[in-house]
């Protein structure tokens, strides 16, 4: 039987045919799914996260526009090439979902924080932000564990090794400029370090 006009018709690779039926803004019904559908709670929750990820590329792009201002170009460098990565980070989350035979629906993204008070409040917050990150990443591990969704918690096991470098940088950079306090010298000297970031 051929859908209704307003169903959306996905042809995937070989012989997997999958139809997604929109009504009212909501996703109802599928059929003819060659591949093991995923939980609803886990899909919803991985394009969440893939608003965390694009959110953190936001407000780092917002950061890195403030430091540009600020003539501070290493920190500047550093990160817009931690935008780039985070955005990186949100794609893998679509194509995983992609992969899954599911469609993404995208959040919303709110406005990142603008106007920083130091490269201390900077890095501060990035941090911040980071460790947020990681507590939504555990949140979506315990979700596909508690969902039985083991092809999930391989694909997480990424993201949670992630984390934890991405707090460690974040943290080195924070007590660094911790120790060069008002000294203008050492604040200049971690600039030029962090702008030989090569991605
Ligand atoms: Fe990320
Ligand atoms: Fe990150």
């Amino acid at each position: 039987m051929e859908p209704p006009a307003s169903s959306l018709r996905v042809a995937r690779a070989g012989t997997m045919i999958k139809v997604v039926f929109v009504t009212n803004g909501e996703r109802s019904a599928v059929s003819e799914v060659a591949q093991t559908p995923m939980k609803g709670a886990v899909r919803e929750a991985m394009e969440e996260q893939i608003g965390h990820e694009f959110s953190a590329a936001y407000l780092y792009l917002s950061m890195s526009g403030s430091f540009e201002a600020a003539n501070l170009t290493g920190f500047a460098r550093w990160m817009r090439a931690q935008a780039s990565e985070e955005q990186v980070h949100a794609l893998k989350f679509f194509d995983f979902l992609l992969d899954r035979g599911e469609s993404a629906r995208l959040p919303a993204i709110e406005e990142p924080s603008y106007g920083f008070r130091s490269p201390l409040d900077t890095f501060e917050q990035a941090l911040e932000h980071e460790k947020r990150v990681t507590r939504f990443i555990h949140d979506l591990y315990d979700l596909a564990v508690s969902e039985h969704d083991y092809p999930a918690q391989v694909f997480l096991n990424w993201f949670v090794s992630e984390q934890v470098e991405e707090e460690k940088s974040a943290t080195e950079i924070v007590e660094r400029l911790r120790m060069a306090g008002e000294d203008t010298a050492a604040l200049l000297m971690l600039d030029k370090e962090l702008g030989e970031r090569q991605q």
